[in-house]
């Protein structure tokens, strides 16, 4: 694992600058309408709580931000700004805003509720790679996400795992359903050396665009970069770049290429590397011009490496006279089965 911050949870060290956490006794609290139930996570900037909205009497995630962010006017106005774009995008991959404000000095998003796992946990769990199905599956339903989102001129700027939340779909043939969330909130636009002016770590930087490290004006293909990190590792079981520091991984991110995904884990096909560098340019220009454009000379690629798979669709065309009924397809191998067991 490079860059000290993919650690999940990595922020309990930090606990004494967020809002509350576990320490502060704020389940069982009211804060703005919301009675705070449980803790269900923590990044660098925030604690996320499962929440009942009394309002509605419904369950939710309400996410406070960390105390010194509301004090930023520069993140301030970028949460209210960006917090309205994002609410404003109804997509079935992202998750639903359904109110952002301030209580008490603290910002505050609700959102919907996701049971499941974040990617990160996912590939934690998992001990590093998808099968290459599940990764492609998880990736077409980000893509598209962030495709509506650039539709909006809305650039999320921090696509990693633990922004990717997963839960269970809705049937056998998309047995995930893939949640983006977090659009525009990374403290990373404030400071990218990895601390902020208090000196709280900023987060992981395995997954941030050449143009972001030397402060360029972004565009959508910035998040285009980052899927790419991202869906790399989840076939690779690690991120493109790995170093032992920080200051030698943002190198890398701007100046050298990455490795062929097919040497990191072996079995994939070759012809997934050129979409892969393609994807990881390091000028926006070189990029895809969209992530579903990408993903799907991804999967295309994927597919066309599975051995057998052209091989069955030449026999079906050279029968001749009355065509056969086609056969029944193959169970799934072991590896293509859903990461949600069904009950
Ligand atoms: N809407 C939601 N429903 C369910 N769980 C959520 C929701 N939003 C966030 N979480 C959980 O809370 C965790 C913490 O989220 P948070 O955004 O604070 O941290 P992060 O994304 O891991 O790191 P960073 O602070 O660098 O963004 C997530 O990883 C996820 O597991
Ligand atoms: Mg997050």
């Amino acid at each position: 694992m490079s860059g000290t911050g993919a650690v999940p949870g990595n922020g309990a060290e930090q606990a004494g600058s967020l809002p509350a956490g576990r320490e502060s006794g704020l389940v069982g609290k009211q804060v703005a309408g919301y009675r705070v139930e449980a803790e269900i996570g923590r990044g660098g900037m925030a604690v996320v709580y499962r929440a009942r909205d009394l309002r509605l009497d419904r369950t939710v995630a309400l996410k406070l931000l960390a105390p010194e962010l509301a004090r930023n006017d520069t993140f301030r106005r970028r949460f209210a700004h960006e917090s309205r774009v994002a609410a404003a995008i109804d997509h079935p991959h992202i998750v639903p805003v359904f109110e952002a404000g301030e209580t008490e000095g603290v910002l505050y998003i609700a959102m919907r509720y996701v049971p499941g796992l974040d990617l990160r946990a996912l590939l934690d769990r998992q001990g590093g790679a998808l099968a290459p199905a599940v990764a492609g599956r998880i990736a077409v339903q980000v893509a598209s996400a962030l495709d509506a989102a650039h539709a909006h001129d809305l650039v999320h700027r921090d696509v990693k795992p633990g922004n990717i939340l997963v839960a269970e779909g809705t049937d056998r043939d998309h047995p995930e359903h893939v949640y983006l969330t977090d659009f525009g909130l990374t403290k990373k636009s404030l400071s990218l050396t990895g601390f902020t002016t208090v000196g709280q770590f900023v987060g992981t930087l395995d997954y941030v665009a050449p143009e972001q490290i030397s402060g360029k004006p972004v565009d959508g293909r910035c998040d285009v970069y980052s899927l790419a990190c991202v869906v790399f590792e989840t076939l690779a079981g690690v991120p493109p770049f790995r170093r032992d520091d920080d200051m030698a991984l943002l190198w890398a991110h701007q100046y050298d290429p990455p490795p062929p995904l097919s040497e990191e884990r072996a079995g994939l096909p070759a012809a997934a590397d050129a979409v892969m560098a393609k994807a990881l340019a390091k000028t926006p220009e070189e990029r895809y011009g969209t992530c579903l454009e990408f993903v799907a000379e991804l999967r295309a690629a994927l597919e066309g490496g599975v051995p057998g798979a052209g091989a069955r669709a030449v026999a079906g065309g050279t029968a001749g006279g009355t065509p056969s009924p086609p056969p029944e397809p193959p169970e799934p191998p072991e590896w293509a089965r859903p990461v949600f067991l069904e009950r």
